[in-house]
């Protein structure tokens, strides 16, 4: 079966009380619209989104998309059908359609690949029980449980806005089918829009079965407003922190962590209060992070200690290393094993050698550096000379003294020693110390004479 997803986000999303397109609105960081493609992403090989309202921001949003896609513009928001007959030229012959709304965000794979199974010739929808359905779309059922037609709030009766059983925006249907229903939808409703929910009864009347399927709850919340936005944000907190747990990891607290991206981790890892997980992350075994650290695209080794208050982005940190507390590791830095980052150090495109140390007060840019060595507090890597960056070599057990400068392009060997307080601008080679600071001069009894 070719599965092709069809995903809304054209509506004005005015609720939201914002300028920005609805589906752009944040879940753990990312747009509802691509947690929503990247689930969708891997039940169908190929999309179109509708898009309309802020069509410049979603578009340089699907620039960070990777896969198959397209987009069709919808004109006017006149409802959901009209945003699905829009996307209709841009669709593959003979497909299954698989329709989601842009602000039903957490949605899971095998909730997807059930619908999917569940279609067959006609058309499925995805449901849920609420207890409290407000605001959505409620199911009618006939005798033998298939859906006969969707009653939206504005329209229901005061008995159909009793039934606890709503449409979650999802559906899927045969493509020649929806074709015909979503031409047959009028916009004879309080809201005069062209209700997607429509085909439902338009299909169900050609004699059709249309089966549900019962989603979990907390999958198919849609984010219309803020606090719904808010609400849903708790909701993926409380799922991603679980997973963790359900991997062995040790968690200090589930409602103060927060997993924005996707998380490997082998055994015994913990993790402390407010810690932000982003991107791609692996932890090995035995690795502790401490609160307040974030932690972004990022691979850590068995047994290293990631120390309070720690930012890491897109590094590599090797076994047995402690980083931290206070350290910032910017993109590009690479901690071989059994090495030290200390508190308010800095590190750029830096790899810093095996059971090297970079203690106390630090920057270290576009630096190499070998094992075993030394370096001192407040060393500068001057990188940077105003228009270009330049590299710094440091070599094997050498020992760079507190407050240097070291003015790149510069290298310095192994077995070397860098005077404290010096300003180095050329090599020094292996085993020389460099010293470059002016001389000290005592003048005797100077206090005295002043006086
Ligand atoms: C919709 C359903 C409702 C369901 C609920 C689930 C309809 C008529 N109602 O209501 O049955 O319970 O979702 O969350 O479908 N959109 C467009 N173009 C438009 C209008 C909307 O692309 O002209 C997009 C929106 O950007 C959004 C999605 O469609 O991503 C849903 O629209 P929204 O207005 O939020 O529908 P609801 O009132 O929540
Ligand atoms: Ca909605």
């Amino acid at each position: 079966m070719k599965v092709h997803n069809i995903i809304l986000a054209a509506g004005e999303g005015s609720r939201m009380l914002s300028e920005k397109a609805k589906s752009l609105q944040p879940i753990g960081g990312h747009s509802m619209l691509s947690r929503i493609y990247e689930v969708a992403s891997k039940v169908a090989k190929t999309t179109t989104f509708v898009i309309g309202h802020d069509k410049s921001s979603l578009i340089d949003e699907f620039k960070t998309f990777k896969g198959n896609f397209n987009f069709s513009e919808q004109a006017k928001p006149l409802g959901t059908a009209d945003a699905v007959k829009s996307s209709l030229s841009m669709i593959p012959e003979k497909a299954t359609l698989l329709v989601l709304y842009g602000d039903v965000p957490l949605i899971r794979e095998s909730t997807l690949k059930q619908l999917i199974s569940n279609t067959e010739d006609s058309l499925a929808i995805l449901t849920t029980v609420l207890d409290e359905p407000f605001g959505y779309g409620r199911v009618k059922k006939n005798v033998d449980g298939y859906a006969i037609s969707i009653i939206e709030e504005k329209d229901a009766s005061e008995d159909e806005r009793k039934i606890k059983e709503i449409f979650t925006g999802i559906l899927c249907c045969k493509k020649d089918l929806l074709v015909t229903a979503v031409n047959a939808v009028k916009n004879d409703n309080v809201a005069n829009e062209y209700y997607l929910t429509d085909i439902v009864s338009i299909i169900a009347e050609k004699g059709y079965k249309i089966k549900t399927c019962i989603a979990p709850n907390d999958e198919v919340k849609g984010a219309n407003t803020k606090e719904e936005l808010l609400e849903l944000e708790n909701i993926y907190r409380s799922m991603k922190a679980n997973e963790l747990l359900n991997m062995g990891v040790t968690i200090s607290d589930l409602s103060r962590i927060d997993i924005r991206g996707n998380v490997e981790v082998g055994k015994d890892c913990s993790i402390d209060v407010n810690v932000i997980l982003d991107g791609e992350v692996k932890l090995g075994n035995n690795v502790s992070i401490g609160p307040n650290s974030i932690i972004k695209d990022t691979e850590i080794g068995d047994n290293s200690n990631i120390e309070a208050f720690s930012h890491i982005v897109s590094s590599k940190i090797g076994k047995d290393c402690s980083i931290g507390p206070y350290a910032r590791l910017r993109e590009g830095s690479i901690v071989e094993h059994n090495a030290k980052i200390g508190n308010f150090v800095e590190t750029k495109k830096t790899k810093v050698g095996e059971k090297s140390k970079a203690n106390h007060f630090a920057y270290l840019g576009d630096t190499e550096i070998g094992e075993d060595t030394n370096i001192g507090a407040g060393t500068i890597t001057c990188n940077y000379d105003g228009k270009n960056k330049n590299k710094t070599k440091i070599g094997d057990n050498s020992f760079v003294g507190t407050n240097s400068s070291l003015v790149a392009p510069v290298t310095i060997g192994s077995n070397a020693y860098i005077a404290a307080g010096s300003v180095i601008t050329k090599d020094v080679p292996d085993n020389a110390l460099g010293v470059s600071r002016s001389k000290q001069e005592n003048k005797e009894n100077w206090s005295k004479k002043k006086s």
